[in-house]
């Protein structure tokens, strides 16, 4: 009769232990690891926000290869297409992150390509001018960077440490399409015209890239309580907008927001309401080019079968090999 009970409550108080050792973590500054306990829901969110995150560096990867063959010279097309596998690197470091969760590749994989998984928002968006690879340069990867810096202090270690190297990638992505920005503004009057109306399809979107406003946010709270994210969502997106500004004035380009404008008494930048209702669409599958993006993933996925097969093939014979060669090595010791 007592047996029971006693156990269920040896199994909660050794719980409440593990869970004060990890709070004591936590509130040290100390990483999680792996090995380590931790609650279930800080396991699962880190899955989520882990494979969204991957998922983004792998879709991300769209927009811009639709530029590779068409970009201008020789320089911008190696430039580019490193940029692009940079890309396809952090992917795979980030569901090698997310995989010692406890979750496959290969689950995250068929998340993906059977659309219940979330990616992020901005890579739901056409690429019709070449100026949009500086626009995604500057813009998408300068706010990739301001919202991952910090992730790099994220409390559990594969995710901060993964974060780390990316966002040094970041920094050149951000620089390179700057630089294809100025290039477009120090040229003729129909490509300043051309980069103006690209960084006007991008500015918006890209402010969405830091999610919904705090009040609406329902992830944030518990994420930055456990120090997964260390800025709310809006202090990035306001951080970012405060970044922006020079960098526009020094391009000369206009952010296309009429409402802008230097709040001295708040120190900080005053800007129009963003579109949430787009936003809300595009998480939705609704925006321009989601369905493509999906496609296009489960596309490659299909046309890469072949590949994995063959890998599997080859590991299952170089597995036997290894068998047969460990007993015969034990045959002739038993000989000897
Ligand atoms: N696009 C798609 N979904 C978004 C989103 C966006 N821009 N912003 C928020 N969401 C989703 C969240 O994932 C969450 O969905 P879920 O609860 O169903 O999983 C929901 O909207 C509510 O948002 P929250 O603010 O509560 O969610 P989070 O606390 O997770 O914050 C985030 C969202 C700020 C995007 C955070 O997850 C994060 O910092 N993630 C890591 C960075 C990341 O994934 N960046 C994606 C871009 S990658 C990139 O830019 C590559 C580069 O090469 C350009």
């Amino acid at each position: 009769m007592t047996a029971a009970p006693a156990t269920a409550d040896g199994a909660a108080a050794e719980e409440a232990e593990l869970q004060i050792e990890f709070d004591a973590l936590i509130a040290a500054d100390q990483r999680i690891e792996p090995r380590d306990w931790m609650p279930e829901a800080y396991r699962r969110t880190l899955i989520r926000q882990i494979s969204q995150h991957a998922h983004s560096e792998i879709i991300g990867m769209q927009p811009e290869g639709n530029w590779i063959t068409r970009a201008p010279s020789l320089k911008r097309k190696a430039i580019l297409m490193a940029k692009v596998q940079d890309e396809a690197g952090h992917g795979l470091y980030l569901y090698s992150a997310a995989q010692t969760l406890g979750i496959t590749r290969e689950e995250m994989t068929q998340q993906l390509i059977d659309g219940t998984a979330k990616y992020s928002s901005i890579f739901n968006y056409p690429t019709p001018t070449w100026a949009d690879m500086g626009a995604i340069g500057w813009l998408v990867d300068g706010a990739a960077i301001c919202n991952q810096v910090p992730l790099c202090r994220a409390s559990y270690g594969p995710y901060g440490r993964a974060m780390v190297r990316i966002c040094k990638e970041e920094s050149f992505h951000q620089r390179q399409g700057f630089e294809i920005l100025l290039a477009l503004m120090n040229g003729t009057e129909a490509q300043r015209a051309m980069a103006q109306e690209s960084v006007d399809r991008w500015y918006w979107p890209a402010l969405m890239m830091f999610g919904p406003p705090d009040d609406a946010s329902p992830n944030s709270a518990q994420s930055m309580a456990w120090k997964i994210k260390r800025f709310s969502n809006d202090e990035l997106r306001q951080r970012f907008v405060g970044m922006l500004v020079p960098q526009a004035e020094a391009l000369g380009v206009t952010l296309p927001d009429p409402g802008l404008a230097w709040n001295e008494a708040e120190g900080r930048y005053d800007m129009s309401e963003i579109d949430w209702t787009e936003f809300h669409e595009v998480l939705a599958g609704r925006g321009p080019m989601n369905a493509v993006r999906v496609q296009n993933r489960r596309d490659a996925h299909e046309r890469g079968a072949w590949v994995r097969e063959a890998a599997a093939a080859y590991a299952t014979k170089k597995a036997a090999q290894a068998a047969r060669a460990a007993d015969s090595a034990r045959s002739s010791e038993k000989a000897a």
